[in-house]
Formats: structure tokens, C-alpha cells, sequence
């Protein structure tokens, strides 16, 4: 199983439910991979401290949540260069024409129009090499990188062709169950770490304080009634992230709420994620002030990675006929 998040920013607590939560119960499971996406971060400017300072806060988020390194390699990407190596090669199997009608490069195109670099265009290329190196069975990913993990398959399997069975074809998993957090201040939005409005995100390093203002802030409706459907998106919204934070069905909190306003339910809900986030905030400022036990992690986990990243290069580098010395 193979992951990765990128080291630009705050988390937010979709961020949290969507991705790195349902990681916690797949490492006893599966053989996993979980990188920080350093590599992938550049292809938009990133202060280079800042860029440093994500990378240890997003490792010490992954730990503080439940990852156990001594269950799943935790590592920098870049401090494996076989990522790199491979998407080299891998660009030689990709066409500029699928490459250019990605959504996400369209999107980042438009967003970043002064710095439409090479980078942004390779970036599902990288991406596929992170997978296929590891030779990953699945890949946890929110829905939004569905296409990053399809053109990895097409890739793979256009390689397999040339050269037979060398990359194992990744499957996408998509969490679907209801944990897609909306943005608080327009639920048409998918909660995201970037957006403007400072109010529309709820960041995995809020204070209680922050949390609480954010969710009373959030926007509901006049009608005042706590139930899910279609024309209340944000009163839905903040249910789904009460049963997510809670672990219960969207119903099941409903009847929680039965009868009971709005004030009080946002209190409740800020509440609920507030009392989710305090250890997790404790456990990551811990962590944080241990850099020798961060650094050590991260080395463990690169050094488990590269065994695996290499034999896979070499073999790569073998079938497309680079000489590799007697
Ligand atoms: N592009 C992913 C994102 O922004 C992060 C990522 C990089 C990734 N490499 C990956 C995800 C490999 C899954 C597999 O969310």
C-alpha cells in the first residue's frame, strides 16, 4: 500500500478523516509505504524554511496520529532518488497530450499562471513513480488524485507490454462513506488547506479557542432544524463531521440533535473535534521538540524504502537496456 501527502501547509481535519485516519487501521493489514511528498510540493514556490518546517510537522502529524514506524516505512521522498530515477523513465512512457489534459495540471495551470513549469506538468508522472516502485497494490487517495492513479495504471501496464511484468497495477482506493469534509463557509467547496477565507478550514493545529469561533462562525440556514438533506449543505456538512469525529452514522447523529438549535448543535460539534484534536496537538508538540527521534524515524523509513525502490530501478533499468556492468 502506497500514500503520500505534501508538505505545503496545515492539515485540515478532512484531511485528517479522509486520509491519514483510515491509515491507522490499513498498517496492520497491509505492507505500507507513507511519504511526505517534498519532491512534489516544488512544483508550486515553497519557502525553503517553511518547506523544511512542513516536513517535520507533517512527520510528526503522521506519528502523533497513530502511524507506527516500526508497521510502515514513514519517509521523505526525497531521500530516495530512485523516485526521481524512475519518473525519468517513466516520462519516456507518458504522452505530452494525457500529461496536458490532466485536471489537476488544467487547474494548477490556470492557479499558477506566472509558473506553468515542467514540474507541474510531470507532477502525475512523479506521482506514478512513488507507486510503481513500491510495486503498491493500492493506493489510499481522495477522489480528487483518482486521476493521478489511473494514468499510473495505464502507465505501468503500457511498460508491462514493452518490456513484460515488471510493475504490479495499482487500484485506487476512494474513501466514499461520508467522510468528505465541505469548506464551513461554502459547503458547494470541498474543505480545503489553501482556501482564502480564514474561517472556511478547520486545521489539524487549531487551538480549542480557534476551533469553537470556526464552527460558530460556520454557515448553516434560517430554519433552525439539525437534519441532513440536500438543500442544507452546511447544517449536512457539520453533521458529517460530528459523526466522523464521533464514529456514528449521519442518522445517528441526527437524533442526537433532535429538537435541539443551532447554537447548540455548532457548540457541540466544535466541542466533539476540539476533544479529538487535543491529544493529537499534545502528542505532536512532543514530538517536535524530539528532533533526534524524528530525524531517526525518518532515516528508518528512508533506508526501508530504498531497498525496495532499488531492486525495482535496477530491474527497470535492466529491461529498457542500460548497461549496468557485468
Ligand atoms: N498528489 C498527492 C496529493 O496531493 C500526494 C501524493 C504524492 C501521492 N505522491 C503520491 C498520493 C503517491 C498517493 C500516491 O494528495
Amino acid at each position: 500500500m502506497y500514500s503520500a501527502v505534501q508538505p505545503s501547509g496545515n492539515l485540515t481535519i478532512g484531511n485528517y478523516t479522509g486520509a491519514i485516519r483510515n491509515w491507522l487501521a490499513m498498517q496492520d493489514e497491509y505492507d505500507c509505504f507513507f511519504a511526505i511528498a517534498d519532491m512534489h510540493a516544488i512544483t508550486v514556490r515553497q519557502e525553503p524554511a517553511e518547506l523544511r518546517r512542513h516536513t517535520l510537522e507533517l512527520a510528526a502529524t503522521y506519528l502523533a496520529c497513530g502511524l507506527d514506524p516500526q508497521k510502515c516505512a514513514l519517509y521523505v521522498q526525497s531521500h530516495v532518488p530512485q523516485h526521481a530515477e524512475l519518473c525519468w523513465v517513466l516520462n519516456t512512457f507518458t504522452y505530452v497530450g494525457e500529461a496536458s489534459r490532466m485536471t489537476q495540471f488544467k487547474d494548477k495551470s490556470q492557479k499558477h499562471a506566472d509558473n506553468i513549469n515542467m514540474g507541474l506538468m510531470d507532477y502525475p508522472v512523479l506521482m506514478a513513480a512513488d507507486i510503481l516502485l513500491y510495486l503498491a497494490d493500492y493506493v489510499p487517495v481522495g477522489v480528487d488524485q483518482k486521476q493521478h492513479v489511473e494514468l499510473a495504471r495505464d502507465i505501468a501496464i503500457r511498460f508491462n507490454n514493452r518490456y513484460g511484468e515488471t510493475f504490479r497495477v495499482p487500484e485506487p482506493l476512494i474513501k466514499r462513506d461520508g467522510a468528505s469534509i465541505r469548506s464551513l463557509q461554502d459547503p458547494a467547496k470541498k474543505m480545503s488547506k489553501s482556501d482564502e477565507n480564514p474561517n472556511a478550514a478547520v486545521f489539524l493545529t487549531d487551538d480549542r479557542d480557534t476551533v469553537m469561533r470556526k464552527f460558530k462562525r460556520a454557515v448553516t440556514d434560517s430554519d433552525n432544524r439539525v437534519c441532513a438533506s440536500e438543500d442544507k449543505p452546511g447544517v449536512t456538512n457539520l453533521l458529517t463531521v460530528y459523526s466522523a469525529f464521533v464514529g456514528c452514522t449521519v442518522e445517528e447523529a441526527e437524533k442526537t440533535f433532535e429538537g435541539r438549535g443551532y447554537g447548540d448543535f455548532k457548540l457541540a460539534v466544535g466541542e466533539t473535534v476540539a476533544d479529538v484534536l487535543a491529544p493529537i496537538q499534545a502528542e505532536q508538540k512532543r514530538l517536535l521538540a524530539d528532533r533526534a527521534y524524528l530525524d531517526g524515524v525518518l532515516k528508518g523509513g528512508a533506508e526501508r524504502a530504498y531497498k525496495v525502490a532499488r531492486r525495482t530501478l535496477s530491474k527497470v533499468y535492466r529491461k529498457v537496456g542500460f548497461y549496468q556492468g557485468d
